[in-house]
């Protein structure tokens, strides 16, 4: 088994920045039942916050930057949750071949939210290697 790990911290005011400039960014990096779910809470950004880092965390996980100019990967990582409100992971597409590609057999993805900064954790655990 290989660890593949992969982190990704959010400043909150930078993202609420972009993400009030490009109003489209909703539309193009999040699936229809994460937006649900971030447009139900109080503070949507915040929410937003934590699947964008999530997402930028399982990327560098399976070693694809954001430089890679893949906006649709963003879309195909998907973050769920639990009825206790733990997130999970779920690829699609592209990744998804990648994941299995790396034989990827467990996900584990962590958010935490402060006033300021976001963070995600995500840890997949690799048949390969
Ligand atoms: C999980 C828990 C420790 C979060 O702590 P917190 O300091 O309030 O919040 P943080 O900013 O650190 O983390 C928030 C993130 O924790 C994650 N989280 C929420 N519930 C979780 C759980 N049961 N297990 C793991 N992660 C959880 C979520 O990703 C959440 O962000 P999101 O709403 O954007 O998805 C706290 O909510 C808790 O003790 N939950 C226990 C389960 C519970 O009582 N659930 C209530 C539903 S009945």
């Amino acid at each position: 088994m290989r660890i593949l790990q992969g982190v990704d911290l959010v400043e909150l005011e930078r993202f609420r920045e972009v993400f009030s400039r490009h109003p489209s960014f909703a539309q193009d990096l999040f699936t229809d039942a994460e937006r649900a779910y971030c447009e139900s809470r109080r503070d949507s950004s915040v929410h937003f916050a934590g699947r964008f880092a999530a997402k930028e965390a399982v990327l560098k996980a399976l070693g694809i930057g954001i430089t890679t100019g893949i906006d649709r990967a963003f879309r195909e990582v998907e973050v769920s949750r639990t009825d206790s409100g733990k997130p999970m992971l779920h690829f699609h597409g592209w990744v998804a071949t990648l994941s299995d590609r790396l034989r990827v057999r467990q996900t584990t993805v962590s958010i935490s939210h402060s006033a300021d900064y976001v963070i995600a954790t995500v840890i997949l655990l690799s048949q390969v290697g």
